[in-house]
C-alpha cells in the first residue's frame, strides 16, 4: 500500500495532552439506523477521522466515548491499525446519553485513578465533525498555552449559525459578521435550543473543540446541572461556570469556517464528503494524478494512486484500492478494493471489485471482476467478460463475451469468444483448471470440475465434460448437415404451403418430408409458463 501523503504526521505528540472524543449519540436528525459516527465520509467511517487527528495528538491516551450501538463502533476503532509509538486507545462507554457533559464524564476513569498521572489539559472533540485539520488544533493548542487558559474554545463566524451553540460575550458587538470574532470576555455558550432572539443572532458559533486544563475539567463537569430545554448534561456549560470563576477563557477562530461543519444531518453529510473529495483529488493532482474532470472523480479517502496515472470523468475509486503509475483509467468506472499495478489500461464502464490486476493488464471496456480474480501481466480482458474467483495468467486473453468463474488458467491461453465455465451445479461451485499455452475455441462450455491440459486445443462449439489430456485436440459438437436447394426450394414455395409442410406453424420448419419439423415442446416436457421460472 503506498501511504497517504497528507497523513504522514510532520510533528510531534504534545507532552501532557489527554484526548476525549465523544461518539456515543446516535445522532436523531441523521434519521438513520446506523449510529451517526459510522456513516462514511469519502469511504471511512466519520470518527476515524477524528481519532486520526487525537491520535497525531495527545501523548497522554485518547478516550473515546461510544453508547449508541457502541459495538460496533468499539469494532470499527479496533479495526484501526494500532501506530507505533503513537498514544494509547481507551473504549468507555456511555450507558445513557444524557449529554456532552456526562460523555465526557465517563473518560475520566481513563486519566484519574490509583496508579494513573492525570493529563495536564485536554483536547475534547465532537466525534461528529470529520473536516478539522491537524494544524487548526495544533492552532488552537498554540493559543491555549500563550493565552494561559483554562479552558479554549474554538470558534467559526457562520452566515448561518442556525443550529450550533452560540458564544456568548460581555459587550457583544452589534454584528459579528464584521470586523472577524468580537473582542468581548466569553461568558458562556448557549445552545440554538435555549437561545433568545437576541442570542440567535450571533455568528460566533462553537465548533465543539475544546482544550481545557486538566485540574479544572472534572471537577466542573461534577457542577454541571440538566437544567435547558433539552434536559441534558451540557459539556459547554464548563464555559459559563470558568467565567463565574474569573478563570481566564481564550477563543480561537476558524480561518476556514467550513472546518468546523459539524455532521447532524444528510444534507451535512453530503456536505463534509464533497470537501474530503475535494481535498483528496487536490492532494493526488499536487502528486502527480491526471484528473481530467475532477469534480466528477470520486476517490475515497483510503485509496493510494501513483503518478503520472490518468483518471477519465466519472471514475469512481474506493475502499483499499491503490493504482500503480501510469495507469490510465477511462470513463464510468468503478474500482473497488482492488490492487491494481504499473502501466494498466482500464476502459470505459468497468465494475472492478476485490480483485489484482498486474502491471501492463488491458481491461475492459464493459469487464465486470468480482471478488478474488487475479489478472496475471500483459493478461487482456474484454468487453462484457465477467470473471470471479479466477486467476488468468500472464499473457492470457479472454476478449469477449465470457464468464469465467472458479477457474485457474495458465500462461498464453486464449479464451474465444462466449466462453463459459460452468461452476455451478445447483449445488456445489466446480473449478476449471486450464494449462498454459491453450487455445479454447469460440462458444466453449467448460463443465466443472475439469482440467484443460497444456497446450491442448478447444474447437469451437464445444461441450467440455471430461479431462482433456496435453496437446490433444477436443471436439464434441452435433456433425453438421447440408442439405442441397433446400433454402431455394423453401423460397419458391407459397406461404399457406410452407404452412402445411411446418406442420404446426414452425418458423424455419423445411419444405420436404426429410426435414420434419420440430416439435414445440416434446411429449412430457411442459413449456415453462410465463413469470415461472
Ligand atoms: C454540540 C454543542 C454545540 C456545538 C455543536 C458543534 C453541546 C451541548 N453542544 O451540539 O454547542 O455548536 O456541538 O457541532 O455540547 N454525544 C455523546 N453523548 C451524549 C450526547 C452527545 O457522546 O450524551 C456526542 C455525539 O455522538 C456527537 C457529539 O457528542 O458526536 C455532539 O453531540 P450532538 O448531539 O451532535 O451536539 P450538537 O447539538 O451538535
Ligand atoms: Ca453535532
Amino acid at each position: 500500500m503506498k501511504e497517504l501523503p497528507d497523513q504522514q504526521s510532520t510533528t510531534s505528540l504534545v507532552e501532557g495532552l489527554g484526548a476525549i472524543i465523544m461518539a456515543a449519540g446516535l445522532g436523531k436528525r441523521m434519521k438513520s439506523d446506523l449510529a451517526k459516527v459510522l456513516h462514511n465520509v469519502a469511504g471511512r467511517p466519520m470518527i476515524h477521522y477524528v481519532v486520526d487527528l487525537a491520535e497525531r495528538l495527545a501523548a497522554h491516551g485518547i478516550a473515546v466515548v461510544v453508547g449508541h450501538q457502541a459495538d460496533a463502533v468499539r469494532k470499527v476503532l479496533e479495526s484501526r491499525p494500532v501506530p507505533a509509538r503513537g498514544p494509547r486507545l481507551t473504549v468507555v462507554e456511555q450507558r445513557e446519553q444524557l449529554g456532552t457533559g456526562h460523555a465526557v464524564l465517563q473518560a475520566r476513569p481513563v486519566f484519574q485513578g490509583r496508579g494513573k498521572q492525570p493529563a495536564s489539559h485536554y483536547l475534547i472533540l465532537n466525534g461528529d465533525t470529520p473536516l478539522l485539520t491537524e494544524g487548526t488544533l495544533r492552532m488552537l493548542l498554540d493559543t491555549h498555552r500563550t493565552k494561559g487558559a483554562t479552558v479554549t474554545l474554538l470558534s467559526a463566524l457562520l452566515d448561518d449559525p442556525t443550529g450550533y451553540g452560540r458564544i456568548v460575550r460581555a459587550s457583544p458587538e452589534s454584528d459579528n459578521r464584521s470586523g472577524g470574532a468580537s473582542e468581548g470576555i466569553v461568558e458562556r455558550i448557549v445552545e440554538d435550543k435555549d437561545a433568545s432572539p437576541a442570542e440567535r443572532r450571533i455568528h460566533e458559533v462553537n465548533v465543539g473543540t475544546y482544550v481545557v486544563d486538566g485540574a479544572f475539567l472534572f471537577e466542573a463537569l461534577d457542577r454541571v446541572k440538566p437544567l435547558n430545554a433539552q434536559g441534558e448534561f451540557y459539556l459547554t456549560d464548563i464555559v459559563g461556570i470558568a467565567a463565574d470563576r474569573g478563570l481566564s477563557i481564550a477563543v480561537a477562530t476558524l480561518r476556514d469556517s467550513a472546518e468546523g461543519l459539524g455532521i447532524n444531518s444528510r444534507v451535512q453529510l453530503a456536505e463534509a464528503e464533497l470537501e474530503i473529495q475535494n481535498r483528496t483529488r487536490l492532494r493526488w493532482m499536487e502528486e502527480g494524478v491526471t484528473i481530467i474532470a475532477p469534480s466528477s472523480t470520486w476517490i475515497d479517502a483510503t485509496v493510494a494512486i501513483g503518478r503520472d496515472t490518468i483518471l477519465y470523468p466519472n471514475v469512481a475509486l474506493e475502499g483499499a484500492t491503490s493504482i500503480g503509475r501510469h495507469c490510465v483509467i477511462r470513463a464510468n468506472t468503478r474500482i473497488t478494493d482492488c490492487q491494481v499495478g504499473d502501466h494498466v489500461e482500464v476502459m470505459d464502464h468497468c465494475v472492478l471489485r476485490d480483485s489484482t490486476m498486474e502491471d501492463e493488464t488491458s481491461i475492459g471496456p464493459f469487464t465486470h471482476l468480482r471478488p478474488g480474480v487475479v489478472v496475471r501481466r500483459k493478461a487482456k480482458v474484454g468487453n462484457f467478460v465477467e470473471m470471479k474467483k479466477t486467476e488468468l495468467g500472464e499473457g492470457s486473453k479472454a476478449n469477449h463475451l465470457s464468464y469465467l468463474g472458479d477457474a485457474v488458467i495458465g500462461k498464453n491461453v486464449n479464451i474465444g469468444a462466449g466462453t463459459i465455465t460452468c461452476n455451478y451445479d445447483g449445488q456445489k461451485k466446480h473449478r476449471t483448471v486450464i494449462g498454459d499455452h491453450v487455445f479454447i475455441g469460440s462458444d466453449t462450455q467448460l463443465v466443472a470440475p475439469v482440467k484443460v491440459g497444456t497446450g491442448s486445443l478447444i474447437a469451437a462449439g464445444t461441450t467440455v465434460t471430461r479431462d482433456v489430456p496435453p496437446d490433444a485436440l477436443a471436439i464434441g459438437r452435433a456433425e453438421q448437415i447440408n442439405k442441397a436447394d433446400w433454402a431455394a426450394r423453401r423460397r419458391a414455395m407459397s406461404e399457406p404451403e410452407r404452412h402445411a409442410a411446418s406442420g404446426a406453424g414452425q418458423a424455419g420448419a423445411g419444405p420436404s418430408p426429410t426435414s420434419r419439423p420440430m416439435p414445440l415442446a416434446s411429449k412430457g416436457v411442459k413449456m415453462s409458463k410465463r413469470g415461472k421460472k
